[in-house]
């Protein structure tokens, strides 16, 4: 088995440290731990260890799905992670049933992209991927793209709504349309939905569509609470077993902290802490846009807090932008290469509203400084 680096990962590892402005972060700024209870108890695993059946039970709500339809993991990553495990893993070697456990044994996955790396490099390392790309400038999704990359040996068809990095947020009738394509194949519909509440007027959860409807997600992007590491696959039955399953050699539980963190979050805090994050989301997505007007660039309004746009005149790619930007101005953003487009970088506009406006600022600057370089060496003849 082979994977891919994590592009995006590794070019935060490299950047993201010393400089003053991340300006690439996908999720809304964090919330501070003083807004909650703090203290859990004793601090075991969590038993049962696919969560609370409580808690899980009223998760479980949310998607017309029982307790059993639920189970908690450490953020969306791991979520997406066991999914794929469930669907596309060794079924013998899992499940000791001799295939009795109703979920297909495909190896093959349709992901809609570009998306976050890990939902077609995970599925691309236990099996075999056919991507349909979305494109610009509208970034629109096709069902019948998805039916024609789908198979017979296809487990899993993959969306991200609203998707990472593009901001675009498929409607619901595409979204039930490529749930049609995976019923046909007797497949899922997995979609990771971790910017959901992002959205004004959020769509039904893919969990609810039916029995071949799979949603992931965590409280890291819509709620500011990364640090919790608390997210969860809502789904069928025998799915969330084997994914649980395998949950034994990755986390064994989900972090007590987050659970007891997460009740709160969940609770009746939910509406304010949602609504002041759309609310900032939404101002920022304004400034945002005057930003891209102004520098003339292009780029689709986006759901969230993530926007795809074009890189400006005077520098040779996404790539030589993003390292002139954090060398010169010590802002990180994300270069497109990294989601496969290169004449594109991803900026998340979720950060405190300073450290934002100070970020465009200073990369206005390093725009402008280019801009007046290529213009005096196009006058004088020079090839600076
Ligand atoms: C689409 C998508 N899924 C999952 C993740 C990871 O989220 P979590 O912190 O919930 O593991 C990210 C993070 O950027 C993401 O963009």
């Amino acid at each position: 088995m082979r994977i891919d680096p994590f592009g995006l990962e590794r070019w935060f590892a490299e950047h993201e440290h010393e400089a003053d402005i991340m300006l690439a972060e996908s999720g809304i700024r964090s919330l501070d731990a003083s807004r909650f209870d703090l203290d859990p108890g004793k601090l075991g695993y969590v038993i049962p260890t696919n969560g609370d059946p409580e808690f899980r039970a009223s998760v479980g709500d949310r998607y017309d799905r029982s307790a059993d339809e639920v189970l908690f993991t450490c953020g969306t990553q791991e979520a997406n992670f066991l999914t794929f495990l469930s669907l596309l893993g060794d079924e013998g070697a899992v499940d000791g049933d001799g295939g009795e456990s109703g979920v297909g044994s495909g190896t093959h996955a349709v992901v809609v992209t570009p998306t976050y790396q890990a939902l077609h490099a995970v599925p691309d390392a236990f099996g075999d991927v056919t991507r349909v790309e979305l494109e610009p400038p509208e970034w629109e999704l096709d069902p019948e793209a998805v039916a024609d990359a789908a198979r017979d040996d296809t487990a899993v068809i993959v969306a991200n709504n609203p998707n990472n990095p593009t901001g675009r947020y498929h409607d619901e009738a595409a979204m039930r349309a490529a749930y049609d394509v995976a019923v046909e194949r007797d497949a899922y519909l997995l979609c990771d939905e971790v910017y959901r509440l992002l959205a004004a007027e959020p769509q039904p959860p893919v969990a609810s569509y039916g029995a071949h409807g799979i949603s992931t997600t965590s409280l890291t992007k819509a709620y500011g609470l990364a640090g919790l590491r608390f997210g969860w696959i809502a789904g069928p039955e025998p799915v969330v077993e084997r994914a649980w399953r395998w949950k034994d050699y990755t986390t064994i539980s989900p972090s007590l902290f987050g659970q007891h963190v997460a009740k709160q979050a969940l609770g009746r805090r939910e509406d304010r802490i949602l609504s002041e994050n759309r609310e900032l989301a939404g101002d920022h997505r304004d400034r945002v846009a005057t930003w891209v007007d102004e520098h003339d660039l292009d780029w689709l309004d986006p759901v969230g807090v993530n926007a795809f746009v074009t890189v400006p005149d005077g520098f040779a790619d996404a790539e030589d932008f993003c390292r002139t930007v954090v060398e010169e101005a010590s802002v990180v953003l994300a270069p497109g290469h990294l989601f496969g487009f290169p004449d594109r970088f991803r900026i998340g506009f979720g950060l405190p509203t300073e450290e934002l406006e100070d970020g465009l600022d200073r990369v206005s600057r390093v725009i402008e400084d280019h801009t007046a370089e290529s213009d005096s060496a196009a006058t004088t003849g020079g090839d600076a």
